[in-house]
């Protein structure tokens, strides 16, 4: 078992490594690294615990705060979000310290109540409130839906220390605690997976949240998420990549997703692919059904637009294609081009279905979509070569107009 680790003089990560972790809470994330549960505890003339662990490792937790002081000794516990992997080791917590007090947002305070059932003494806090304890200060900066509506950051002003719970984090295990002790590539990978399939709606809020921190004036030397690798040595990497993903910055980069039923929409996909290619983009193509939908999502996210494809079934598109089309419908991603294309037999349906979906998902249909009978002959090759190339041009127009 990993022990606690100093971040700053008397702060200290108390958290939980979940080596083993590769789905996340049921709405298809694939962990492939794991994760972490970060807790903190602050211990000033008064001790407080920022966040608790998913209910599985409280005894872990608790372990780790008794390398540094007694539980019974916490004066507080600050819940930044109610979601359990935050927030399940709070009863064992407090069964330790039942005379903390414990502090969340309003919208926190309605979550644990109904997740709990117990009668703690809550203290509801809102952005500007502050805590003393004694020689250290925590402040408070209400987040909601960033990603949850009760999410909350906590802030350490005497080290500014900023812990946004589930913000700037990353699912990525480690034996190691900071930004500089990793392979920074790694880490800012899962960090992009983590804001493309969790972040991505909220990405307005996450604009305006970051223009109010700045306008705050809250100077960040640290950033210690509740999950993943502590930002010490350069916390603005992860901010200034916040600000880019949230604004929809690009590289000259096409996702290029498909299925195929006989191999026809394959045959089609692999000429785009060569147009797109000579129309100057970097494409990362992936067959769906082969694919994991999240890895997906997360080229997208630095990626000028997206093409789908699929054969036509029952009017329809397949429905390997269908799932990622819905996340993306759930995601909103910013600033993308799409268009579709595919294979059909006697009648068609797929591309008009995946442009339909395109659109909710608020990607713009930048062409026609291309349909073709059976299999592509030779001329229709040339027009599936065309079709990327034509589309690489979008694309490279979007994002030389954003440079
Ligand atoms: Fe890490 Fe929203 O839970």
């Amino acid at each position: 078992m990993s022990r606690a680790v100093e971040l700053v003089k008397d702060v200290y990560w108390v958290g939980v490594v979940d080596w083993d972790l590769r789905y996340f809470h049921g709405y298809s994330l694939s962990t492939h690294r794991g994760t972490t549960y970060n807790a903190y505890l602050v211990c000033g003339e008064k001790t407080a615990l920022v966040d608790t662990v998913f209910t599985p490792f409280a005894g872990e937790l608790l372990q780790k705060i008794s390398d540094v002081v007694d539980p019974s000794r916490i004066d507080y516990v600050v819940s930044n979000h109610v979601e359990v992997d935050h927030s399940g080791a709070l009863p064992a917590v407090m069964e330790q310290c039942p005379q903390a007090q414990v502090l969340c947002s309003k919208r926190g305070l309605e979550g644990l109540k109904k997740n709990y059932y117990r009668d703690w003494d809550f203290r509801v806090v809102k952005t500007g409130d502050e805590l003393s304890l004694g020689n250290k200060t925590l402040s408070f900066l209400e987040a909601p839906m960033l990603h949850w509506p009760d999410s909350m950051f906590t802030y350490l002003k005497e080290e500014a220390l900023l812990m946004p719970n589930d913000a700037f984090g990353q699912h990525f295990a480690s034996s190691a605690r900071f930004d500089d002790e990793v392979d920074l590539h790694e880490v800012v990978e899962e960090a992009e997976k983590y804001y493309a399939n969790i972040l991505y709606p909220f990405s307005r809020l996450v604009l305006k949240k970051l223009e109010e921190v700045q306008k705050l004036g809250l100077e960040i030397k640290m950033i210690a998420p509740s999950h993943g690798i502590i930002w010490r040595q350069e916390p603005e990497i992860i901010i200034d990549a916040y600000r880019s993903w949230a604004s929809g910055e690009a590289r000259p980069k096409v996702v290029l997703a498909y299925d195929t039923m006989w191999g026809s929409t394959e045959q089609m996909a692999r000429s785009i692919l060569e147009g797109l290619v000579e129309g100057g983009v970097e494409v990362q193509m992936r067959r769906v059904p082969l694919s994991d939908a999240n890895d997906i999502i997360k080229e997208l996210l630095n990626a000028g637009g997206i093409l789908v494809g699929s054969s036509t079934i029952h009017r329809n598109l397949l429905p390997t294609v269908a799932p990622l089309l819905e996340e993306l419908t759930d995601l909103k991603p910013v600033g993308k081009i799409g268009a579709a294309f595919g294979s059909s037999g006697w009648n068609g349906g797929a591309v008009e279905k995946i442009e339909k979906q395109l659109s909710a998902a608020g990607i713009e249909i930048a062409q026609e979509g291309l349909d073709i009978r059976w299999v592509p002959d030779e001329s229709e090759q040339k027009r599936c070569f065309e079709f990327g190339r034509e589309f690489a041009e979008k694309v490279l127009a979007r994002v030389s107009s954003e440079a």
